[in-house]
């Protein structure tokens, strides 16, 4: 059985005053095993957050289904899928979504404290993580004390300090400058490594060439898709790059 399979998505957006209707899915179809890492690209606008959002039951889709090892969310209770996503994801916003009243370290203990771990679990926790992304010296200021970048290494260590089974990222090293990003990409590396699977989605052709598949995305559909095989990274990242060109170019005149 395949840890996540993703069948016939639709969705289709009704703005507020009932005018135009977007469909940012038309008819996603993909299936991701165990252990995996998948990047995920499109240009913007493509529905990748969409995707992303729907993946972790934040947002119904309006056809099809999302099957989570056997189970589909569509039949799962409210309930259910709080304690999915508390116990078994992880989830990087684009916007990061920082509680600007709480401390970087309370931000990042949030998803400890709603499972209910003691103080001493969490603090062990916490200070290789912050280490790690470069933030130790940040966690006792607030939000809005920090930069762009920094919020989103926070954002990162707060949906990894549950070592998720899965971690859904979006976009997560766009606030990020290269030395960062190497150093978020080796860690991602390295939790997959210890088993984790992860969707990423990003618009960064070197980001997605560390992961072992890329997925396409346009025009509401998995468009292609790119397995890494035996590929060293510079390999992959030439095929990621030359499917990038052929997939905008080919909407364009
Ligand atoms: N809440 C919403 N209501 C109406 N339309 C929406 C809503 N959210 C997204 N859309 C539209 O759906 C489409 C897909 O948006 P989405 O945010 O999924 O794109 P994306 O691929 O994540 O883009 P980006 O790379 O810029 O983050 C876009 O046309 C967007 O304008
Ligand atoms: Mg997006």
């Amino acid at each position: 059985m395949s840890m996540l399979e993703v069948k016939n998505l639709k969705k289709v957006y009704t703005t507020r005053f009932g005018g135009n209707k977007v469909t940012a899915l038309s008819n996603v179809n993909f299936t991701v095993e165990r252990g995996e890492y998948v990047a995920i690209m499109g240009e913007s606008g493509s529905g990748k957050t969409t995707l992303l959002n729907i993946l972790a039951a934040l947002d119904k889709p309006t056809e099809g289904e999302v099957i989570l090892e056997g189970d589909s969310l569509n039949k799962v209770n409210d309930k259910a899928l709080a304690a999915f996503r508390r116990e078994r994801l992880g989830f990087v916003f684009q916007e990061f979504n920082l509680l600007d009243n709480f401390s970087v370290r309370d931000n990042i203990y949030l998803p400890l404290v709603l499972a209910g771990q003691k103080h001493g679990e969490m603090a062990k926790k916490i200070d290789p993580i912050a280490k790690k992304l470069g933030i130790f010296e940040l966690l006792e200021k607030y939000p809005y004390e920090i930069s762009g970048g920094q919020k989103q290494r926070v954002a990162v260590a707060r949906a990894i300090i549950t070592k998720p089974d899965i971690l859904l990222a979006d976009e997560p090293t766009g606030a990020l400058d290269s030395g960062s990003t190497d150093e978020l990409l080796r860690l991602f590396r390295s939790i997959n490594e210890e088993g984790q699977s992860i969707l990423m989605v990003t618009h960064s052709v070197k980001a997605a060439s560390t992961a072992g598949r890329v997925l396409f995305i346009k025009d509401g559909v998995v468009y292609h898709q790119l397995y890494r095989a035996n590929m060293g990274t510079e390999e992959f990242y030439k095929k990621i790059s030359d499917s990038l060109t052929a997939l905008v170019g080919s909407g364009e005149q």
